[in-house]
């Protein structure tokens, strides 16, 4: 198997990014190596969540490693084809940022606890709930697999004020 590496983050706007990610069908070894190179893109960042339509594939996988403390282990997961299967009626809001939208930030509300159920590897199903930081994480990344970014929560005009800051960025990259 090729050795892991760094992919690309795609950074918005880029129509990838409003797409809806197809289910994943094969439970290959190919996969294992986007989810590697995932993770380790996301470790690079750095980031704590990273969605496969990010780095270009449409496919609805994610990775997240949401421990925050600097001594404790690392805890990286990758859900294949999440889906929220509840959510509690208490919300909460969390700073959100974005590894396809750098530099910005905006408080987000979103339900404060979740129930997600994903396929691993075997395609076994498993489900666990999140709370904190992991869901509002888990909820961002599955946003992502449906086309769905955190700036969408936006008011239109802060959300075209971001968009201008990205167009630029992008551009400014172009160049360089
Ligand atoms: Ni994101």
């Amino acid at each position: 198997m090729k050795p892991m590496a760094i992919r690309e983050i795609l950074i918005h706007p880029d129509s990838r990014l409003k797409a809806v990610a197809n289910p994943v069908t094969e439970f290959d070894d190919r996969l294992r190596a986007l989810a590697d190179d995932m993770l380790e893109t996301m470790y690079a960042a750095p980031g704590i969540g990273l969605a496969a339509p990010q780095v270009g594939v449409l496919k609805r996988l994610l990775v997240m490693d949401c421990v925050k403390e600097e001594d404790a282990p690392p805890k990286p997961m990758v859900l294949i084809n999440p889906a929220v299967t509840w959510t509690s009626e208490d919300r909460s809001t969390h700073e959100e940022g974005c590894l396809s939208i750098p530099e910005q930030f905006a408080e987000i509300e979103r339900p404060a606890e979740v129930e997600v159920a994903w396929d691993d590897f075997q395609g076994k199903q498993e489900v666990e709930r999140f709370e904190g930081l992991w869901a509002t994480c888990v909820q961002h990344e599955i946003d992502h697999l449906n086309g769905k970014l955190f700036i969408d929560y936006l008011k239109p005009l802060r959300r075209q004020m971001i968009t201008r800051k990205m167009k630029k960025l992008k551009r400014e990259r172009a160049r360089a």
